[in-house]
């Protein structure tokens, strides 16, 4: 069966269901192997999977460099979205300061993402940070300048509160929403995000389904992780958490093998019964076959009750980042 397509907002934005998020084919999750993360694209793009999701901090630079290269030759088939202002970078990639949403900022930014994507157009452009010194509607006012000119062709904002996403989509309508979401992570169900969004018809993204990696119960150890892994200093798999959410994300394993998937493919099944869409990172072709599968699942309601009687919300232990990345986000 085919991974389907849906409306993500309202203003005209089409994806698959399930995106690939490439985050960790550069960056954050150990080393890299090019050669398998683009034929990982290929295999995605071949199973019907469009949306494709990178930032320009990815690297820096690099995540969006091979994302551009892999869809070359595919460029009509598929959704590029991608973020700035996570971080400020100079020419070079540089880290230069924290998140920026200046209107010259985003001017530069935006060249910078379509020369490195190698396109003329990014479909789907995200503030991966608000600045909290500039107001959203300066920086979303330039945004949809971007819109107006094609540079860009849907906007969308990442981890911002129920109010500032209504400040952004006053100034230029948004698509997207793109903030963490799985079974470890569900503040957007009570924070006003997910309301928000539907109230104002604009699509969700989650990032993160699979708990970066957690709810797929593979990953047993931190040893497992390389040196440079990013996870070996984030709060949810230090030394005091990892035993508590290991044996968490274990209790989806008995769910899975009663309907006869992996619990990853359950976890994901999970976010996609929300009713959003879901950007489950990979670079692996395995992987991300399987992850694509449970795009086609249909699981009955007593499952998903069970899995959250089996994962009550707030009780992963540790915080999504350490103090800075906290306070970066709005929850
Ligand atoms: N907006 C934001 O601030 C933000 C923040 C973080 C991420 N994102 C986006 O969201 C995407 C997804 O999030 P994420 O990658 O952080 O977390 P994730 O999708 O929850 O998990 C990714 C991890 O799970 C592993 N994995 C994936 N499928 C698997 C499978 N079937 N079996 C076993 N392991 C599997 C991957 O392994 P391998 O690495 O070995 O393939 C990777 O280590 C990112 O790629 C990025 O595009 C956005």
């Amino acid at each position: 069966m085919s991974i389907t397509t849906h409306a993500v907002g309202r203003q005209g934005l089409t994806t698959s269901v399930e995106g690939l998020g490439t985050m960790g084919m550069t960056a954050m999750y150990g080393t890299r192997d090019d050669a398998g993360s683009v034929d990982t694209i290929h295999r995605a793009i071949e199973l019907g999977v469009t949306l494709f999701d990178t930032a320009d901090m990815y690297g820096p630079f690099t995540g969006e460099q091979l994302l551009g290269r892999a869809v070359a030759s595919h460029r009509d088939r598929v959704v590029l979205a991608t973020k700035f202002g996570g971080l400020t970078l100079d020419e070079e990639g540089k880290v230069v300061g924290g998140p920026n949403g200046r209107p010259d900022y985003v001017r530069s930014a935006v060249e910078g993402s379509l020369r490195r994507l190698n396109t003329d157009r990014i479909d789907l452009y995200y503030q991966h940070r608000v600045d909290p010194n500039v107001p959203v509607a300066e920086t979303f006012g330039a945004l949809g300048e971007l819109v107006t000119e094609g540079k860009v062709g849907y906007l969308g904002i990442s981890e911002a509160s129920a109010e500032t996403i209504r400040a952004a989509h006053a100034a230029a309508p948004l698509s997207a929403v793109q903030t963490e979401y799985s079974l470890f992570t569900r503040t957007v169900e009570t924070n006003g995000v997910l309301q928000t969004a539907r109230e104002l018809g604009i699509g969700f993204v989650a990032y993160a389904p699979l708990g970066r990696g957690f709810l797929t119960g593979r990953l047993r150890s931190l040893d497992e992780l390389p040196e440079n892994d990013w996870r070996r200093t984030a709060p949810r798999f230090n030394e005091d958490n990892f035993a508590h959410n290991l044996a968490l994300a274990d209790r989806v394993r008995a769910l899975a093998e009663k309907s006869g998937v992996t619990p990853g493919q359950l976890a994901l099944a999970w976010v996609l019964a929300q009713g959003v869409t879901a950007i489950p990172g990979t670079k692996r072709r395995a992987y991300v076959e399987e992850n694509v599968a449970a795009a086609t699942l249909t699981v009955d309601a007593d499952t998903l009750a069970a899995l959250e009687e089996a994962i009550p919300a707030g009780e992963v232990a540790g915080e999504r980042y350490y103090t800075q990345g906290m306070q970066a986000i709005q929850e």
